[in-house]
């Protein structure tokens, strides 16, 4: 029997400041992890739009269990970081290293990753996201701190 993945369900949005980076990070992720299914909640086009509106998207379709995980961008990612956090059940992390990746799954389990369309290269989003996709969740004694999040 091979060793096949499960199909990750990820729910992506952004706002007008991260729609660029939305798109190469939709491109990467069907180019290079075809285990992942993603789900596009918008924006679509470059109109100026409110960053909450897409995060609650994304929360929403975690919670209601039609995605796994998600991915968040706008200018910054932290109005996206902000507003998907007040949903229970959400960790949502802003990243902006290689190791905040890595820690924000290996310690935090973060069910999503947020990034900033005007402060992240897409060469550095595209590897942020794999090692966040890439890295397990350590468990034991972070389970319990996880946990106490609520
Ligand atoms: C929109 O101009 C900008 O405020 C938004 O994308 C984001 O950076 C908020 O945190």
């Amino acid at each position: 029997m091979g060793m096949e993945k499960t199909t990750i369900r990820i729910a992506i949005g952004s706002d007008h400041g991260g729609i660029d980076l939305k798109s190469h990070i939709i491109s990467h992720l069907s180019e290079t992890q075809p285990h992942t299914q993603i789900q596009d909640v918008g924006t679509h086009n470059p109109d100026s739009v409110d960053y909450p509106d897409y995060a609650e998207k994304v929360t929403q379709a975690i919670t209601q269990k039609e995605a796994d995980l998600g991915i968040l961008v706008c200018g910054t990612g932290i109005g996206m970081s902000i507003k998907a956090n007040r949903t229970n059940g959400i960790r949502a992390a802003l990243v902006f290293s290689d190791f905040t990746a890595e820690m924000a799954k290996a310690h935090n389990n973060a069910n999503i990753l947020c990034l900033g369309g005007r402060t992240t290269d897409p060469q550095d989003a595209k590897k942020f996201i794999d090692i966040w996709l890439n890295t397990p969740f350590e468990g034991d004694r972070h389970a319990r701190r996880v946990e106490k999040l609520g």
